[in-house]
């Protein structure tokens, strides 16, 4: 799927604003993220820490609860945004993949300045999925 420039934009604007609800005490690297539906909402999500360090959660895995718990399963593009444009964790892109292989992923930093933007299948090659159960 290709994302018009003002999907693109707007994705980054709103994981950049969800960035800075991050609850970052510990790494003190915030993360934003911004699921885009193939309905056209946006879900956004931040890294929420925790004393344990165990239970901490990723900005993209916020999203993707939220998005899923309120009733949106089917994703076309994430765009996730840190300070130095740092790519989705390997447990992200396996919890992403379960619901959208094919879905964009764009990563950019604290400004916006794009990094990369790419299939997350390619970000996960022969990834594990639904289809194989
Ligand atoms: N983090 C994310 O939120 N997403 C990722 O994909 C990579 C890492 C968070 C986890 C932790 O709160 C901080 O960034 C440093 O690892």
């Amino acid at each position: 799927m290709t994302l018009h420039d003002t999907q693109r934009a707007e994705l980054i604007a709103a994981a950049q604003q969800a960035r800075a609800f991050a609850y970052v005490p510990y790494s003190h690297y915030a993360v934003g993220a911004a699921l885009l539906t193939t309905s056209g909402e946006v879900i956004t999500g931040c890294n929420v820490e925790n004393a344990a360090y165990g239970p901490s959660i990723c900005a993209e895995r916020t999203a993707v609860v939220k998005a899923v718990s309120t009733g949106h399963r089917d994703f076309s593009a994430i765009a996730v945004v840190t300070r130095n444009a740092g790519s989705p964790c390997g447990i992200c892109r396996q919890v992403l993949f379960e619901f959208a292989p094919q879905m964009q992923v764009i990563i950019a930093d604290e400004n916006g300045d794009i990094r990369a933007e790419t299939a997350l299948q390619d970000l996960l090659p022969y990834g594990f999925g639904p289809k194989w159960l």
